[in-house]
């Protein structure tokens, strides 16, 4: 028998790995590939950044990503008990948990204005089934990207509904909830994508896309691009939310996190490159910036949509395509939490998912206000750094630039410095070479780029 396997088996495995590698690739493909990172990529000049971003997904965000199924699975509860834990067993102090502990609650956080900005995906849905860009002009079309964020109590349904699926499914437990939703929905949402990239095709622009996001110009490359990437990298992947812990957690034992990290990180890094390719060339064919920003997929897609052939259809498929990529990821922000709300107090489940859903939905709320009655609430705006932010500005900011690159240090400083080489060797299941490069990585390379960025982030 393999060790581990048998213990603690009532709160249940992923069926096998390749349900894993789909739960875990739900979670990483979110808005950060199609609604992201095409439009960093767009603003920071294409092919040279595209390049960073790579180099930091593979020496940074997958020696992480090991990291973090590692302490989950061999911990085999919620994150924070299973860092306590690995720490115990390392005869090293429980504080390190901490670590787990910001996680959750920048997943938390994070959650709550994920489902607003999910929100808009299913409300694009409905806009683009509708017809409502058909003949559309930029400013026929902007408008209803303004109208939207300008009403609380459209913002506020289309948050709720979002929220309302996530709940639904993490309270159907793993198997019956996450795990099922990721093996319907993650192939769908391939073949959705593949779809959009043959659409893209016979824009008669594909030429030019692949040449913006894979021919480098460095001189466009500046080192705010490589703090963005690295950022993103972080973010794409997952990483410091405590998520890769929790689904790490039901993880069996004779599966190797190497190979099955690799892939979770390369599924990852196609899906966000074929949306570039879907993307841009429908952008360039109507002469549109590459450097939109983040209205590139609200607003200057739709445009397109509106003025070609069957544009309804293939918005309509656009959109859901977002939905679901946002639905499998806002899933996995809520299950660490849920998990530690039911393993530390008496509520079953559905219970648990229950409070910490109602509970992120209600700070949504605030995020939704900062996009109009609040739109003047700047909480830190005495301070020069944080004027004119919103309260959604504000939480957007903590998370990603304190938040998470807080918990991937410690994270990477544990396993890398605090866990015994060999139970890493036993887990990892990596051979020689392959173990050597990725325990360098985490023990060197990723705490100094990490805190690069956290310094630089915080001071600059
Ligand atoms: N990886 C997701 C994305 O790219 C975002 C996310 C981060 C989801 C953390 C869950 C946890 O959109
Ligand atoms: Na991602």
């Amino acid at each position: 028998p393999v060790p581990g396997n048998g213990d603690d088996a009532s709160r249940g495995f992923w069926s096998s790995r390749l349900a894993f590698i789909l739960a875990a690739t739900g979670s990483a493909v979110g808005l950060g590939n199609i609604w992201k990172f095409p439009y960093v990529t767009g603003e920071n000049g294409g092919g040279a950044f595209v390049i960073v971003y790579l180099i930091c997904i593979a020496v940074i965000g997958v020696p992480i990503m090991m990291a973090e199924v590692f302490l989950g699975r061999n911990g085999r509860h919620n994150p924070i008990t299973s860092m306590r834990l690995v720490a115990e067993r390392n005869l090293k102090s429980p504080a390190w948990r901490v670590s787990a502990v910001v996680g959750m609650l920048a997943a938390f956080i994070i959650l709550s204005f994920y489902s607003v900005i999910g929100g808009w995906s299913a409300s694009y849905v409905e806009h683009a089934l509708v017809g409502d860009f058909a003949g559309g002009t930029a400013d026929s079309i902007n408008a209803i990207f303004s109208d939207l964020l300008a009403s609380p109590i459209q913002l506020l349904i289309w948050h709720t509904v979002f929220m309302a699926l996530v709940v639904l499914v993490v309270s159907r437990g793993l198997k019956g909830g996450l795990e099922r939703v990721a093996t319907i929905l993650m192939p769908t949402l391939l073949v959705l994508l593949l779809v959009a990239v043959g659409y893209a095709m016979t824009t008669g622009h594909f030429g030019e896309a692949v040449s913006f996001l894979f021919k480098p110009d460095f001189s466009a490359l500046t080192f705010n691009a490589v703090l963005i990437a690295l950022g993103h990298a972080f973010f794409t992947l997952s990483l410091g939310m405590a998520v890769m812990m929790a689904y790490g957690s039901y993880l069996r034992r004779d599966i190797s996190i190497g190979r099955t990290a690799i892939s979770v990180a390369f599924m990852d890094t196609a899906v966000a490159l074929l949306a570039g390719l879907a993307i841009f060339p429908v952008v360039f064919s109507f002469g549109l910036e590459a450097s939109a920003g983040p209205g590139l997929i609200f607003q200057t897609l739709p445009l397109a949509f509106g003025n070609i052939p069957m544009g309804w259809l293939f918005g309509t498929l656009f959109f859901i395509l977002l939905l679901f990529a946002a639905w499998t990821s806002a899933i996995s922000l809520l299950e660490p939490v849920v998990e530690w709300v039911e393993e530390k107090t008496s509520l079953a489940r559905a219970g648990s998912t229950i409070v910490v859903g109602v509970l992120c939905w209600a700070l949504g709320i605030a995020s939704i206000l900062s996009l109009n009655v609040w739109s003047d609430v700047t909480p830190l705006g005495m301070f020069e750094r944080f004027e004119g932010k919103t309260i959604f500005d504000l939480l957007d900011f903590f998370t990603a630039n304190v938040m998470l690159p807080l918990s991937g240090l410690l994270t990477a400083l544990f396993v890398g410095w605090a866990v015994a080489k060999e139970s890493l060797k036993l887990d990892l299941a990596l051979d020689g070479t392959a173990f050597t490069l990725w325990y360098n990585a985490i023990r060197y390379v990723t705490p100094v780029a990490v805190l690069v960025v956290f310094a630089y982030n915080l001071l600059a």
